[in-house]
């Protein structure tokens, strides 16, 4: 087990469209998959992108804890996705609180796709293929942004949304929800 260092925005490696991962199943990527995990939960955060680490590779880790994206909703295991691809099922955007391990205590409001369908290649080579709404959608698409050099804010429309979490779970700002900013 391994806690990799986190780059922060402003780092290059952050900016650089990832490369394809040309074998999925390699011991190399299994170890990175590992560390990318531990790193995770250690910071702790909902996902993280392998640029996050350092490695321009395009792989990604989440889990969404039961709960997590509102009252009711499931919770998606851990799940590593290698060469992921997101396409929306529909033209909906919803507006949702995102936080990002790259921007330490930051969060910012973002419009997402609400509805989406990925598929990947899971560590054992198998084809992974979901639908995926809410939270959980808006975590894949956090994460598969990262992949392309593309982090939170360069995404947000209204950027008096942006803020330090602390402050904004005061009240000053937005709703009591704001509190629960992923870090992903
Ligand atoms: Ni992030």
């Amino acid at each position: 087990m391994a806690i990799l260092k986190i780059a922060r925005m402003g780092h290059p490696v952050l900016m650089t469209p990832a490369r394809e991962v040309a074998n999925p199943t390699a011991p190399e990527v299994h170890a990175l998959i590992n560390d990318m995990v531990d790193t995770m939960l250690d910071a702790p955060g909902v996902g993280l992108a392998a640029p996050q680490v350092h490695v321009p590779a395009r792989i990604v880790v989440f889990h969404v804890p039961a709960g997590r994206g509102g009252e009711g909703e499931e919770g998606v295991p851990l799940t590593a996705l290698i060469n992921p691809k997101i396409e929306p099922l529909d033209d909906e955007k919803e507006d949702g609180v995102e936080g990002c391990l790259s921007l330490p205590e930051m969060a910012g409001t973002v419009s997402r796709y609400a509805r989406i369908r990925y598929t990947a290649t899971a560590p054992d080579g198998t084809m992974i293929e979901r639908e995926a709404e809410g939270f959980h959608a808006r975590v894949v698409q956090h994460e598969c942004d990262h992949l392309d050099g593309i982090l939170y804010p360069m995404r947000m429309t209204d950027l008096s949304t942006l803020g330090y979490a602390e402050e904004m779970a005061k009240g000053h700002q937005g709703t009591n929800d704001s509190a629960e900013a992923p870090d992903d």
